[in-house]
């Protein structure tokens, strides 16, 4: 197929960057698939609920918040090894990953790579001790990481 052949390095570079796991080379497509979608899933668990309590909409609890930050930010490092090749839609695969991603990886990685500092920076804030008011930002930062990447790269079901 034309499209893996040019795919190949970019993908390559890609990986390395992500520190990529060396499991790797043992999954199927479809086993990919539903690792990045489950830790996806994961990461939303956990996010959601601290989302709600810097809102207001839940109260702050700063034991449950430091916990769903370590493990957003545990998360977030693995998530990139999901992403290899023969997991697009035109490959077959059930998937929201939209095609542009084949051809846009050097920006993709760039939003994983921001993801992922936000993340580290918000567990970071977390263990040196920030209230809720300074975490509030930290949060927004990484909750615009999230939504930079859905809204270029997340399609519909
Ligand atoms: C670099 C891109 C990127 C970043 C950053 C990113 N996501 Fe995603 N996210 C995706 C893609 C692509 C999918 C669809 C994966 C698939 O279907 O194979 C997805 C799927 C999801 C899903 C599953 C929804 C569903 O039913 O398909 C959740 C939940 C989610 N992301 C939450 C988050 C959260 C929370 C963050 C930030 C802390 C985040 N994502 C950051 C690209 C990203």
């Amino acid at each position: 197929m034309k499209k893996s052949l040019i795919n190949k390095p970019m993908l390559a570079v890609a990986l390395l960057l992500s520190s990529a796991s060396p499991l790797l080379h043992a999954a199927s497509p479809e086993d990919a698939v539903e690792f990045r979608q489950g830790v996806f899933r994961a990461m939303g668990w956990n996010f959601g609920p601290m989302g709600a309590m810097i809102q207001g909409r839940k109260p702050f609890d700063a034991e449950a918040f430091a916990q769903g930050a370590e493990r957003v930010a545990v998360l977030a490092n693995m998530v990139a090894e999901g992403f290899i090749e023969g997991t697009g839609r035109s490959d077959g695969m059930d998937t929201r990953l939209k095609e542009e991603y084949w051809y846009q990886q050097a920006n993709f990685d760039k939003l994983m790579q921001r993801m992922v500092a936000n993340a580290d920076t918000l567990a970071q804030a977390v263990a040196s001790g920030k209230d809720r008011e300074e975490l509030r930002p930290v949060l927004a930062q990484l909750a615009g990481s999230c939504k930079n990447c859905h809204e270029e790269y997340r399609g519909r079901d």
